[in-house]
């Protein structure tokens, strides 16, 4: 009987030589049964068979411990890659004066106990602050932020609030409210578990997302997987692609197209390409 090979053997934790060592017990005393020729072919397809298990057994260990993903089936339609129409629901302004749209949330430190919120008022400068807390509709906490704004070419952003929210606990729901009066908004998001090598956590990866009616069922479709936190690897709005009087105008419009997500979710980001903007007069080289 042979021992299975060196490199095998190399990968066999002690309750698996203690299993390789039953086989090779079963097999000596099936051995000691057989005699001549038909030992030899016994022998043979026993080794064989052997293998199988033993190659079995290093398998289904690391199906426990292992971490292979999944591939989807996902195939996206064939749908032209043409902008969604700015006044599509896709892009709906929420109700109420100075209401805050465009809400996003990014990881706020390196462990996972922050968070920024981000979000845009358009009618005035209004309120920074956010409240929170870990029931619904009951927010025993809030931090003031800050806000800033800015012009490009013929664009003039709305007020953008920052607020860094910390000292969270880990694997915990919290609910937090922006705006004032009638026009606030809701939204909740859940931190990541404790820093562990066994941690589950479930991220997606997006980049080129634009807003086509391909960027909704991409979009959508990233929704149902129960991904946990994106991943973003650049080329956000396409906004770029929008020259002139409609300089920014995309910019927005995406904003209040990913909130569905980015608002529950942190979405990290990488800048690609398409954020490099240039003023009209410039050409691209
Ligand atoms: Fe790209």
């Amino acid at each position: 009987m042979r021992p299975a090979s060196s490199f095998l053997q190399s990968y066999l934790s002690k309750d698996q030589l203690i299993i390789n060592h039953f086989l090779s017990s079963i097999f000596k005393a099936f051995k000691s049964n057989q005699g001549g020729l038909v030992e030899v072919k016994m022998r043979q397809s026993y080794s064989w068979l052997f293998n199988v298990i033993l190659i079995s057994f290093v398998l289904l260990k690391n199906v426990k411990y292992g971490s292979a993903g999944i591939t989807s089936t996902f195939i996206r339609s064939e749908w032209p890659s043409i902008d969604i129409p700015l006044d599509n629901e896709a892009f709906a302004v929420p109700e109420g004066h100075n209401a805050p749209q465009q809400v996003h949330i990014t990881q706020g430190d390196y462990n996972g106990k922050a968070v920024i919120i981000s979000w845009v008022t358009v009618d005035e400068p209004g309120s920074s602050k956010a409240q929170y807390g870990t029931s619904e509709n009951k927010y025993d906490f809030s931090v003031e932020g800050t806000m800033t704004n800015y012009t490009f070419y013929k664009y003039k952003s709305g007020y953008i609030h920052q607020c860094l929210i910390d000292g969270l606990e880990y694997d915990t729901k919290y609910y937090y409210k922006i705006g004032s009066g009638d026009a606030s908004r809701e939204f909740w998001f859940q931190t990541p578990p404790k820093i562990d090598p066994d941690a589950s956590y479930k991220f997606g990866i997006i980049g080129d997302l634009g807003q086509t009616y391909n960027s909704l069922s991409t979009l959508k479709h990233y929704m149902q997987s129960g991904g946990q936190t994106v991943l973003f690897v650049g080329d956000l709005s396409y906004a770029d692609r929008y020259q002139y009087n409609d300089v920014g105008i995309r910019w927005d419009s995406w904003g209040r197209f990913v909130e569905q997500s980015a608002a529950y979710q942190p979405w990290i980001w990488s800048a690609g390409n398409h954020e490099i903007e240039y003023m009209p007069e410039m050409v691209k080289s």
